[in-house]
């Protein structure tokens, strides 16, 4: 069986472009392969300096992707922060790698333009990322496009150390979410926590009902645009054309099939998240912790050998 690993940001509630691009079209795939999903506290760190919002969202991230259907008995969920060795090897990468290497990278390229302060972490991610990839031997990541270049990077990192100290990490291949759906938001724009035009996931039912409500219509066409756009991402062309036909001209009433459509499908994940209490996730991540902690103990014994400071 193949091995797959993904990092999940612990950056807030989500919304339902998360879900619909992210998460949905993950949750069957983890069950292919022998899948691994951290949470990458470590790399928030880099953007979020709030202990008491770092510890919710941790303890949210994991509740959210069990809530919308990743069993943590079939797959290996822990916190990055966890396993030392993560910052462990990336010492040992950073000692490998250029300056002008890690220039490029877009990711940063982006915060420096958006005028976020450019610490020694932001600037070392893409080292960080690809420690966390290299040391499980994985096979594949499941990424957003923003995010290949950074598995390109723990590509080129792991031939770098492959080729200083012989053949030690796998090469890892990047699976881009083709034809990901664009989600957009209650503004026609893609659907962003940065846009302020989201529908929450978890949100209740009326705040889901205001957001929908909050859809910027325009005047001119007989179905608003702006919720059909996001009601095709739930229902068939076949299955909307009655509906929009019958409420030609009446925006509230698409606007409330919409909500009944969302209810229909956060509601029970609602539910199940609000079974998950603290100890479970807190459970959850002991047991995938004590895991992966011993997977990459191994590594690393390998990794000290070969580069000599094991003795
Ligand atoms: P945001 O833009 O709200 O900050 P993130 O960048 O945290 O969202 O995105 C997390 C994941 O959700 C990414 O993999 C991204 O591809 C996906 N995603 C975010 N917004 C949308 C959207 N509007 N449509 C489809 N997928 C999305
Ligand atoms: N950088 C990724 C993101 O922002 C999160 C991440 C951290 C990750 N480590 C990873 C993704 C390892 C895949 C594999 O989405």
């Amino acid at each position: 069986m193949q091995r797959l690993l993904t990092g999940l940001q612990p950056s807030g509630a989500l919304h339902i472009g998360n879900y619909l691009g992210a998460l949905k079209p993950f949750v069957g795939m983890y069950e292919e392969y022998e899948s691994i999903l951290m949470v990458a506290d470590y790399h928030a760190l880099t953007t979020l300096k709030d202990p008491v919002q770092l510890r919710q969202n941790i303890l949210d991230v994991v509740r959210d992707y069990v809530a919308v259907g990743v069993d943590p008995k079939k797959a290996l969920i822990f916190q990055q922060s966890e396993v030392q060795a993560h910052t462990e090897l990336t010492w040992i990468f950073n000692t490998l790698i250029t300056m002008s290497f890690l220039e490029l990278a877009h990711a940063y390229k982006d915060k420096e333009a958006r005028g976020i302060e450019r610490t020694v972490g932001l600037f070392d991610y893409p080292v960080l990322m690809a420690a966390d990839i290299l040391l499980y031997d994985t096979d594949v990541v499941p990424v957003g496009q923003d995010q290949k270049q950074h598995v390109e990077y723990a590509r080129e990192i792991a031939g770098k150390f492959n080729t200083a100290y012989g053949e030690t990490f796998k090469m890892p291949k990047e699976q881009i979410r083709k034809d990901e759906a664009s989600v957009p938001g209650t503004d026609g724009k893609k659907m962003s926590k940065s846009y302020g035009n989201t529908i929450p996931l978890f949100g209740t039912y009326e705040e889901i009902q205001k957001a929908v409500m909050g859809i910027i219509t325009d005047s001119s066409g007989e179905s608003p645009s702006n919720v059909y756009n996001i009601h095709r991402l739930l229902k068939s062309e076949s299955e909307l054309a009655p509906v929009y036909k019958a409420n030609k001209g009446n925006y509230k009433a698409s606007k409330e099939a919409l909500i009944a459509d969302i209810e229909a499908v956060v509601g029970p994940m609602r539910e199940k998240r609000a079974s998950i209490t603290d100890a479970d996730v807190k459970a959850i991540l002991k047991d995938g912790g004590g895991k992966a902690r011993a997977r990459a103990e191994k590594k690393m014994l390998d990794v000290r050998k070969k580069i000599g400071v094991k003795i």
